[in-house]
């Protein structure tokens, strides 16, 4: 068994080496792929040393065995989280990949507002939405076509599976400088408590959006479809199988017609691929039931 990090040495600058053996690394992997998906190949192991050692130095352990006996222990689940925290980023912005809003602007959404004019319902799902960014884009872009969007049946989901990171999301205040990212319009009217520091997302979009708390590795408990689905730069840490089941998964929620935006980095690939095209950048548009794919 290699080790590729000595014993616990205090280090120049008051950082210390830890013994980080190959039963660790899998012991570590494991628990992200089972947990949350994540696929971590031995070429992460550098990776996965540096951004846990913070977490052994925060916790005063001396080794990464220790570590994994928290990772097993009972009432695990906060340390997990805590791991998946420190092995995937939560970076996010205002109208990120803004081409997506784009062509809701320009095509996806002018139908389904005239439909929810008339008594019809919009569904919008941002899945893996981090601090909320992204959702409150989306109930902007709403707004912008549709400012008595609160008179119809327009709703927009946010899950992400960390739950600090969804009381972020509600909270909905960020830091000043993130507010020229939203257009002119959004922030004349969008945009309250603001401060030489930070401002506060206004009533009207927060009020389209329901925040939970959802790990897409498990079961969904919502039964109704969603017009768009949005789940960007989130399937990067998956396997090639998990992000192939994990398009399926999402085709079966999304009504014929219906669209997915994914990530900059990121295709849809396997079964799903023969009922969702290509319909745009990293956008895609379902052309056929799931019953026509093998799944
Ligand atoms: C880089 S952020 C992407 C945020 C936003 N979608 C965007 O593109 O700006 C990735 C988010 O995915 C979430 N995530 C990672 N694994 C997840 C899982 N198994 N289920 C749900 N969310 C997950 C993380 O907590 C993180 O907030």
């Amino acid at each position: 068994m290699t080790s590729t990090h000595q014993a616990p040495l205090p280090l120049a600058g008051g950082i210390t080496n830890y013994t980080f053996s190959d039963k660790d690394f899998s012991t570590i992997a494991h628990h992200a792929q089972q947990d949350f998906g994540l696929h971590l190949t031995p070429a992460k192991r550098d990776l996965v040393y540096s951004r846990l050692s913070k977490r052994l130095r925060q916790l005063g352990l001396s080794d990464f065995a220790a570590y994994c006996k928290l990772l097993e222990g009972p009432d695990s689940n906060a340390e997990r989280m805590e791991m998946l925290s420190a092995l995937t980023t939560n970076v996010t912005h205002f109208f990120r990949e803004e081409h997506h809003f784009q062509t809701l602007r320009d095509k996806v959404l002018p139908p389904l507002i005239s439909a929810a004019r008339s008594g019809g319902r919009l569904r919008i799902w941002s899945a893996g939405c981090s601090a909320g960014q992204e959702p409150y884009s989306l109930a902007l872009t709403v707004l912008e076509l549709c400012p008595d969007a609160a008179r119809f049946d327009i709703r927009i989901l946010a899950t992400d599976v960390d739950p600090v990171i969804i009381a972020r999301a509600k909270a909905g205040i960020y830091d000043i400088e993130e507010m020229k990212a939203l257009p002119q319009q959004a922030q004349n009217h969008h945009i309250t408590n603001r401060t030489a520091k930070t401002f506060e997302i206004g009533k009207a979009p927060r009020d389209l959006i329901t925040f939970g708390e959802l790990n897409l590795m498990q079961d969904w408990p919502m039964r109704g479809l969603f017009d768009v689905i949005f789940c960007r730069n989130v399937a990067i840490y998956f396997s090639q199988e998990t992000q192939s089941r994990l398009w399926t998964r999402f085709a079966g929620l999304l009504p014929i017609g219906g669209h997915l935006c994914i990530g900059h980095s990121e295709r849809v690939a396997g079964p799903a691929k023969d009922i969702l095209a290509a319909a745009g950048v990293t956008t895609y548009r379902k052309i056929g039931s799931l019953d026509a794919v093998k799944t």
